[in-house]
């Protein structure tokens, strides 16, 4: 797709406000096959929930790391079981692990930017490519103010990492927005929001943050670097 049809789109989807309208507006350009990758967390839980409610055409699946969160995984099993729509599971490549644990241990991550991107790339990447072939579309949970770096994405935009149009719908939504939606939808959320966690991930790469923290500091937080994980290919 070129960079006039992605503009095209944006300009005609930045006049819309409601989910309902956007989603509504993405099926109808007939873009192709769609896919919504969840992390189980609030975006994505209102995107899953949005799905699932209108019966949406669209194949919901999340990337499970094997490093996540128990209280991730109870995120996964009572989504599937309340809204009763399947989320496709991608696990890393087995033998890839095996020789990343074997050669540099458990916790390799901890020691250098480049080896936690070797980790992200084998539990995330890889299995995100598996996730995204023969897809058209892919969507995220993205929103502008989850830090600077993505206060200048656009609903549309091409990813020429995975050759794929990506389109964030919460764009423009705050984190009080999601959290007000998730309440009056009762939709099941991670425990750990409750306890200073925002923004979730690995186990061993997350933790809590303090009131007056980016919402994103609890990721990654030994790294001064600009907190992506490769998932996003998002210019600082
Ligand atoms: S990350 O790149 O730092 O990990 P973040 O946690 O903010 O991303 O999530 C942004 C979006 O990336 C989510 O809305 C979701 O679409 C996608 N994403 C992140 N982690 C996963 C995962 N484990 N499985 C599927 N999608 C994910
Ligand atoms: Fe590995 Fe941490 Fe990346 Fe998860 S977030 S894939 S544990 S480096």
């Amino acid at each position: 797709m070129s960079q006039s049809q992605i503009n095209s789109l944006n300009q005609k989807a930045s006049s819309l406000t409601e989910l309902d309208d956007l989603f509504e507006f993405l099926l109808n350009q007939d873009l192709g096959s769609i896919a919504f990758s969840t992390s189980l967390g609030q975006e994505d839980q209102v995107i899953t929930h949005h799905i699932a409610r209108h019966k949406l055409p669209i194949e919901i699946f999340t990337l499970d790391t094997g490093r996540l969160f128990q209280e991730t995984y109870d995120v996964l099993d009572i989504t599937q079981r309340k809204f009763k729509t399947p989320i496709n599971v991608f696990a890393p490549n087995t033998n890839e692990v095996e020789a990343l644990v074997e050669k540099k241990g458990p916790n390799s991550f901890y020691d250098s930017v480049e080896n936690r991107k070797e980790c992200c790339n084998i539990r995330k990447i890889e299995p995100l490519k598996r996730a995204l072939a023969g897809k058209d579309v892919w969507i995220t949970g993205l929103r502008h103010s989850q830090s600077q770096n993505r206060a200048a994405l656009d609903f549309f935009s091409y990813d020429y990492t995975f050759n794929i149009i990506k389109f964030n719908p919460l764009l423009r939504w705050s984190l009080e927005d999601v959290t007000k939606y998730l309440e009056q939808y009762k939709v099941p959320e991670n425990k750990l929001h409750a306890k200073g966690y925002v923004s979730i991930g690995c186990a061993p790469c997350t933790r809590a943050i303090e009131p007056d923290e980016d919402i994103r500091a609890g990721r990654w937080w030994w790294e001064t670097s600009k907190k992506e994980c490769g998932l996003h290919n998002i210019k600082s």
